[in-house]
């Protein structure tokens, strides 16, 4: 495969529940079937200190947490896996599939939460050096659908942002989609409602056919 492409850093991002593990799998797949180097990362985490992170932002018991907190949390866990895994890895050659990236934090804290965009820009900006994905996969379903998918767990096994109610992720779902309006090129929104092989052939036709030529 020729790869002298740009596509090279791939987000995944969507409500929870939506999906996005599996069609990382696939395109990962993909990848090293051809012979192109990639790695995957998730976030928050994706590196010890994100991971630490991680465990405080999500756990059930940080209820008290401000949101400007969780604003600066989720984006420390972002500076660290940038620079420490996305960046040499991007200048390794290799291709970056990111379990979320900057616009969760559009549509959680921003859409979800109330927070100003232009603020969160601003410290997403300082946090990434302004990196941005070159296309970001969103995967998008009705946020009942996709809290029935949350792997059958009941309430009580559902991390802090899973809890927060319908209205909430409601909110989250409007804001990506009104994040894809703005940048229809870099965002490839999938209709993530439709059976998980129906959305991987979407994907395969509209990202893989199309952005790498097979
Ligand atoms: P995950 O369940 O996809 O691993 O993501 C963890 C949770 O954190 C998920 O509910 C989305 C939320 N989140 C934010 O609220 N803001 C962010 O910037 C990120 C990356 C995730």
């Amino acid at each position: 495969m020729n790869d002298s492409r740009k596509t090279k850093f791939v987000s995944f991002e969507g409500i929870d529940g939506c999906g996005k593990s599996t069609l990382m799998d696939r395109l990962a797949g993909w990848l090293t079937e051809a012979g192109v180097p990639n790695i995957r990362v998730r976030e928050p985490g994706g590196t010890a200190i994100g991971e630490k992170i991680r465990d405080i932002l999500l756990d059930p018991a940080s209820s008290e947490m401000i949101g400007r907190a969780e604003v600066l949390l989720y984006s420390a866990s972002r500076a660290q896996l940038t620079w420490q895994v996305i960046v040499p890895a991007m200048e390794k050659g290799a291709w970056v599939l990111a379990d979320r990236f900057v616009d969760a934090t559009f549509a959680y804290q921003g859409f979800g939460r109330g927070f100003d965009l232009e603020h969160l820009g601003m410290i997403q900006r300082w946090a990434t050096g302004g990196l941005m994905p070159d296309k970001t996969v969103l995967l998008d379903c009705d946020v009942d659908l996709a809290t029935s998918r949350l792997s059958g767990r009941d309430g009580l096994d559902r991390d802090r942002i899973e809890r927060e109610e319908g209205a909430f992720h409601r909110k989250v779902r409007d804001g990506y989609l009104a994040l894809a309006g703005k940048e229809p090129a870099r965002f490839l929104v999938l209709d993530a409602s439709k059976p998980l092989e129906e959305v991987v052939e979407d994907f395969r036709k509209r990202f893989w056919l199309v952005e790498i030529g097979g």
